[in-house]
């Protein structure tokens, strides 16, 4: 039985969480600071790092007292060395070494792109590999292959905005304010979905996205229609995105004879796609893998349960590795 303690602060969530063996989630405590960062409409880097010295202590300590932790229980601390702010990840890394070396246990280092794809084991640990995995964050879109643990393959990515990136951008300008994806999730439901035929891009063979295009269509479309209704707006690009991801993720999908497909990421928390996302694994006979909106956006389980088996492949993380704000999922061939 390995207890790892995992620790999330690679942009504006403070979370902290004990996991035993990549699989049972003892306590997971996630710190918002959207409030903070709201009335500036994102996250400012400088707010964002501030924050987190001050939430990350308590926020462990509530994972700990939770988890019921004491003296000698635990085997490693994990936190997410990137990618990210790299002042919000330094506080994680820093106190996640720190905690390691009093406890005399190992440090590991988990890519934050890594830990999104292992939030659907903490959700359902009956999965299986290979899956053909559907990554949409804030700062990410790809579809990756995991055909085993710690093995990926990359079949697309977004040529430039991000998904959530868009679902932000859109909000912003509709004035729908900040967390935009979860604002136009909201408001979307009293919209018509068919109400504007926003453009599909890169609707072709490959597995890659384009999503700045899109946002474009929104922008001079209200510019042209100002007495457009918003909801439907915000319903039919939020249908433009959701065709569009979960068309190319079933074409992957079939592409590799995947038997399972998995969804990830903050943008997994829309209620669009994740209706599609399972209605299309239906119709095509796949077990869909689709974790609970909590595991999708940012937590310090899923980085938990990564450090797991990053701990179990590589061994320990030196402690002079740094955070690394670029970093990239580790793919074959990449
Ligand atoms: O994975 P995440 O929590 O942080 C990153 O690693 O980026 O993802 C945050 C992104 C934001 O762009 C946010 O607007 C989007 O996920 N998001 C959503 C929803 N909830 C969060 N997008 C669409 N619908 C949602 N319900
Ligand atoms: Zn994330």
């Amino acid at each position: 039985m390995t207890t790892v303690l995992g620790i999330e602060t690679s942009c504006d969530e403070t979370a902290a969480a004990v996991v035993i063996d990549a699989i049972t989630v003892r306590s997971s405590v996630v710190s918002s600071q959207v409030v903070l960062h709201a009335r500036y409409g994102g996250v400012v880097p400088e707010i964002a790092s501030r924050a987190h010295v001050d939430l990350l202590a308590p926020v462990v300590a509530q994972a700990l007292v939770e988890a019921g932790i004491g003296d000698g229980d635990l085997d490693a601390v994990a936190a997410t060395v990137g990618p990210g702010l790299i002042g919000s990840l330094l506080v994680g890394v820093s106190a996640a070494k720190a905690l390691a070396l009093v406890w005399n246990v190992p440090f590991v280092g988990v890519n934050h792109l890594e830990a999104h794809l292992y939030a659907a084991f903490l959700d359902d640990p009956t999965l299986e590999l290979p899956v053909v995995y559907l990554l949409v964050s804030g700062g990410h879109t790809m579809l990756v292959h995991m055909e085993d643990h710690g093995r990926y393959r990359l079949l697309g990515q977004t040529i430039d905005d991000a998904a959530g990136e868009a679902f932000d951008k859109v909000a912003r300008y509709l004035g729908l304010g900040y967390p935009g994806g979860p604002a136009i999730d909201r408001v979307a439901m009293d919209g018509d979905p068919q109400a504007i035929r926003f453009p599909r891009a890169m609707a072709d063979d490959s597995y890659d996205f384009s999503f700045s295009g899109l946002k474009t269509s929104v922008i001079n479309h209200v510019r042209k229609h100002p007495d457009v209704a918003t909801a439907d707006v915000a319903a039919s690009f939020q249908e433009a995105v959701v065709d569009v991801l979960v068309a190319k993720a079933r074409r992957a999908a079939d592409s590799v004879d995947a038997k399972g497909m998995c969804l990830g990421g903050g943008v997994a928390a829309n209620s669009l796609l994740r209706e599609r996302f399972l209605d299309a694994s239906a119709a095509d006979g796949r077990h869909a893998y689709v974790p609970s909106r909590a595991m999708c956006t940012d937590n310090a389980a899923m980085v938990a349960a990564a450090g797991y088996w990053r701990l179990l492949h590589d061994g320990p993380t030196p402690l002079d590795a740094g955070g690394d704000p670029n970093l990239r999922l580790p793919v074959i061939g990449g």
